[in-house]
């Protein structure tokens, strides 16, 4: 089984939301190491709104049940964002046996956008 969602967004409205709230927008939608990754750059923290949008997509429930700090967007090494789930996102997953998921982002001076891809592992005898 596969599953994707995809989700854009204008980076403005992060700005704004920064700039209007501070720490309580930051602390609401990311995780420490989010914010420590991206040094609290709009246009980077757009890309992993974007992001968790598009694994709510994927997981069909939309972001509401999950919250936004249970889908966390790391990147590795060499740059690579690699989505790790906690809490109720990663509940879910087990539940739905999305053992394997895929994130894409990118940004341009006004939008961000993001692309999820989930799989299940389907053994011969399902
Ligand atoms: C990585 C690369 C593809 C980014 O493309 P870009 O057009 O400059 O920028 P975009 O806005 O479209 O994408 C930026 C996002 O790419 C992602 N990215 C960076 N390195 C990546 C990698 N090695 N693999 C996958 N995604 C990567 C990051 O999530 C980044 O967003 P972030 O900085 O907020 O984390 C580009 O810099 C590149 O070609 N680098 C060298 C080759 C490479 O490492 N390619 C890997 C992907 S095929």
């Amino acid at each position: 089984m596969l599953r994707c969602g995809i989700d854009m967004i204008e980076i403005e409205r992060v700005r704004e939301g920064i700039s209007r709230m501070g720490e309580r927008f930051l602390n609401r939608f990311f995780t420490p190491g989010e914010r420590a990754q991206c040094e609290d750059q709009p246009h980077r923290l757009a890309a992993r709104l974007a992001a968790k949008e598009a694994v709510a997509k994927a997981f069909g429930t939309g972001v509401g049940p999950l919250g936004w700090r249970s889908m966390e967007i790391i990147c590795d090494a060499r740059g690579r964002p690699v989505l790790h789930l906690h809490g109720a996102a990663a509940a879910l997953a087990a539940d739905l046996g999305l053992d394997e998921w895929d994130i894409s982002l990118t940004h341009t001076a006004a939008h961000a956008a993001a692309v999820a891809v989930a799989m299940k592992r389907v053994t011969s005898d399902e």
